[in-house]
Order: C-alpha cells, then sequence, then structure tokens
C-alpha cells in the first residue's frame, strides 16, 4: 500500500498517468480533489497531460475535499481560487459540475447534508485525491474525527492553522473554521490515492505506517481500504522501515 517514488514530479506522472486511464475508461467519472501544495505538481503534469494527449475532461464531476468558512470563492486563499487557478480554468471541465463547499453559505447543516448526498446522487467518487496534514488529517478532519463523520464543520486545530498559515499575510487572517468531507465520505471512495512529499511530511507518514486503524490518526483509514495507494517521495519516506 505504501510505496516510494523519487521526487515529487514522479509521483505527478504516475498519478496524472492513472487518472487518464480513469477517465479514458469512463469520461463521466467523479473525481474527488484536494488542494495544498502536494497537488500543484500533480495538477501542473495533469494539465500538460491532458492538452498533449487530448483527454476529453468535459463530462467528468468533481467534488473538493474542503473549503474554508469565512472566505468568498474569489479570496485568493479560498480553495475555489486555488481550484480555478490550478485546474478549472486551465481545462475543459463543465463548471457545473465542479462542486466545492461554500464557505460563506448561511445555512451551513443544511449544506454539509446537501454536499454528501450530492455526491451520492452522482454514484459516489471513483478516484479520491488526498494529501496529507503534519497532524495526520486529510480533508480537514483533525485527529479524534469520528470515521463514520460525512460532510461537518470543523473548528481548525492549532497545528493546521500554523502549517496553513504560510499562505495568509499573519495568522489572524487564517480562518478558524472549514467545511470538509467526512471521512465516511471518503473511505465510500471507490479508490483512494495519498501523496506525501517533501521532508516536512517524513515524520507523520512514519507514524501513519506504525499506526493502527485508529480515530487518532485520521489518515489510517485508508489503511483499511481495499483499493488505495500511499504514495510518497524519497523526502517523506525517510523515516519509514
Ligand atoms: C486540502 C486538504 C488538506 C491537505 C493537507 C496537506 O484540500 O484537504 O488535507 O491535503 O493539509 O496540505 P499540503 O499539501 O499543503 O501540505
Amino acid at each position: 500500500m505504501f510505496f516510494s517514488l523519487p521526487h515529487p514530479q514522479a509521483i505527478a506522472d504516475y498519478v496524472t498517468t492513472r487518472l487518464i486511464q480513469l477517465i479514458q475508461k469512463k469520461p463521466n467519472a467523479v473525481l474527488g480533489l484536494a488542494t495544498g501544495s502536494t497537488m500543484e505538481p500533480i495538477y501542473e503534469q495533469f494539465c500538460r497531460q491532458v492538452a498533449k494527449q487530448d483527454v476529453n475532461v468535459s463530462e467528468l464531476t468533481t467534488f473538493n475535499l474542503d473549503e474554508y468558512i469565512g472566505l468568498g470563492a474569489d479570496h485568493p486563499q479560498s480553495y475555489h481560487y486555488y481550484m480555478r487557478q490550478y485546474l478549472f480554468n486551465r481545462l475543459a471541465f463543465a463548471q457545473h459540475r465542479t462542486f466545492l463547499p461554500d464557505g460563506l453559505c448561511g445555512d451551513l447543516q443544511e449544506q454539509c447534508e446537501r454536499y454528501s448526498r450530492l455526491i451520492l446522487e452522482a454514484g459516489g467518487i471513483d478516484l479520491q485525491l488526498l494529501g496529507i496534514g503534519s497532524n495526520g488529517h486529510i480533508g480537514f478532519n483533525e485527529p479524534g474525527t469520528p470515521f463514520a463523520s460525512r460532510t461537518h464543520v470543523v473548528a481548525l486545530s492549532e497545528q493546521t492553522r500554523i502549517d496553513n498559515g504560510r499562505f495568509f499575510d499573519s495568522m489572524d487572517e487564517v480562518p478558524t473554521q472549514a467545511i470538509t468531507l467526512g471521512l465516511q465520505d471518503i473511505f465510500e471512495a471507490k479508490e483512494i490515492v495519498l501523496v506525501a512529499t517533501g521532508t516536512n511530511k517524513a515524520q507523520i507518514m512514519a507514524d501513519l505506517y506504525h499506526s493502527p486503524v485508529d480515530e487518532a490518526m485520521p489518515a489510517s483509514i485508508v489503511k483499511a481500504h481495499p483499493h488505495a495507494m500511499i504514495i510518497v517521495d524519497e523526502a517523506a519516506a525517510a523515516l519509514l522501515p
């Protein structure tokens, strides 16, 4: 389940090949997408290859994992903005089938229920891409989140706010809450690809490797999935046995 490739570009090549294989087999596939630094080279490579191989992405449906509460789609640190910048504005996605939680929504509870339901109505996620936080979170499911969780509102942990603070001008601007897909929603994906790159992920990847499947380590749910891959680069693999 764990395997290592030399560097982020090799991972981007690998994941892009897998995504394109899936899309060619199932043009109307449902993709579960993540944001963050880990995904940037993957989306770069995906855009390059889709253009080069003339892959049709217009029938895809996508669901992003999460969004900050309080940031509108045009805020440069919002995940809406990120997705447009790295993917949606660059390829011929059908914009009305690219879903993200709405960080400015008034009725958060209703929205959470609707988001999980929309995924089921779309037939479920065929392939879920995941990064991992330095505390083992996936999406914004922080340690202790029930494995049975559906889309919900979370208070971001101090560690996550500090990690993500690098993208904001000051810590005061880092949101304190987010909406995230739940661990049950993620687990129901037919296939999961979790990626970790860089030395700052080495410790959590060693912890994940040794961890039982336990809510104290949210990413450990991936280890219980029948069709999951955990891909690390050499830097993130440094503390693996
Ligand atoms: C983002 C997300 C997060 C990130 C994780 C790693 O949509 O769901 O779980 O994948 O925080 O972020 P990076 O890749 O920036 O280290």
